[in-house]
């Protein structure tokens, strides 16, 4: 597996210049692209990604997972997350937690978030995956709106009492090669099975009262563990219930968490 890095000082979003390299055939298994800043950065459901200049990691991978089942190309998504907390964890060393699907938290509040798309072919079978992370390294304040549940590699470094001597190149290829790793063992399961207890350990969730936001019928319940499915079991008044990340999302009954 060879990973092929490129830097640009500054690109609308790296999911985004990815998607177009591919759609010209000018991208390989493994490329990623990361950016100094993003002037069009993209976060889940629609929502925009702040990348402040020189303070933040913006980088994207692109796959070819043309073998994998379709329904199960959306399990790339926690492989991404644990790749992060790995990383940060051996780099930084902070205890990283984990929001189901994948947000990856410090001390429950958010330090990267992480968008993966899914691009079909003209057929609609999957042809290729951008799995796209940014993280908060070097940022020190945040917008007020968000500045309860978002951290930095930095602030929380600080927070330790110790030298912030974070490298963004450092950590970035760290990511990326945890991920690699994974993503192969991944291509022979096409389950989680080997990192879910590191993801289950990791688990903010786990025990908390959460809000299933069903687009149908939202309902309440504890937050138990994540399958090698990808999916969450949430104990609610009716019994065990399993739910999807690609169809839901959850909610802290009492908070961000
Ligand atoms: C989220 O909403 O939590 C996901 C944020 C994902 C941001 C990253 S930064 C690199 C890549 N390029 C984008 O435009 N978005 C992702």
């Amino acid at each position: 597996m060879t990973i092929s890095y490129e830097y640009v000082e500054e690109i609308d979003s790296t999911n985004n210049e990815l998607k177009r390299r591919a759609a010209e055939g000018k991208c390989q298994q493994y490329d990623v692209l990361s950016a100094g800043t993003q002037t069009g950065g993209r976060g889940r459901s629609g929502h925009t990604w702040s990348s402040p200049v020189g303070d933040s990691i913006s980088t994207s991978m692109i796959l070819f997972p043309r073998q994998v089942s379709p329904k199960h190309i959306p399990r790339i998504t926690p492989i991404a997350a644990v790749a992060v907390a790995e990383t940060i964890e051996e780099l930084c060393g902070l205890s990283a937690g984990i929001k189901w699907p994948n947000d990856v938290l410090i001390n429950k509040k958010k330090v990267c978030g992480i968008l993966n798309e899914l691009i079909p072919d003209d057929e609609g079978r999957p042809d290729h995956v951008v799995v796209g992370i940014g993280v908060n390294v070097h940022i020190k304040e945040f917008d007020p709106a968000i500045s309860g549940m978002a951290t930095s590699l930095d602030l929380e470094i600080e927070a330790m009492d110790r030298p912030a001597n974070t490298h963004c190149g450092a950590i970035t290829v760290g990511i990326w090669e945890h991920f690699a790793k994974h993503y192969e063992a991944f291509l022979h399961t096409e389950d989680l099975s080997e990192v879910i207890s590191y993801y289950n350990d990791r688990l903010v969730n786990k025990g908390q009262q959460v809000r299933v936001l069903d687009p149908i019928s939202p309902f309440e319940g504890e937050a138990l563990f994540m399958d090698e499915t990808g999916a969450l079991h949430i104990m609610t008044s009716d019994g065990e219930r399993v739910v999807d990340s690609g169809e839901v999302s959850v909610r802290g009954l009492y908070g961000y968490i």
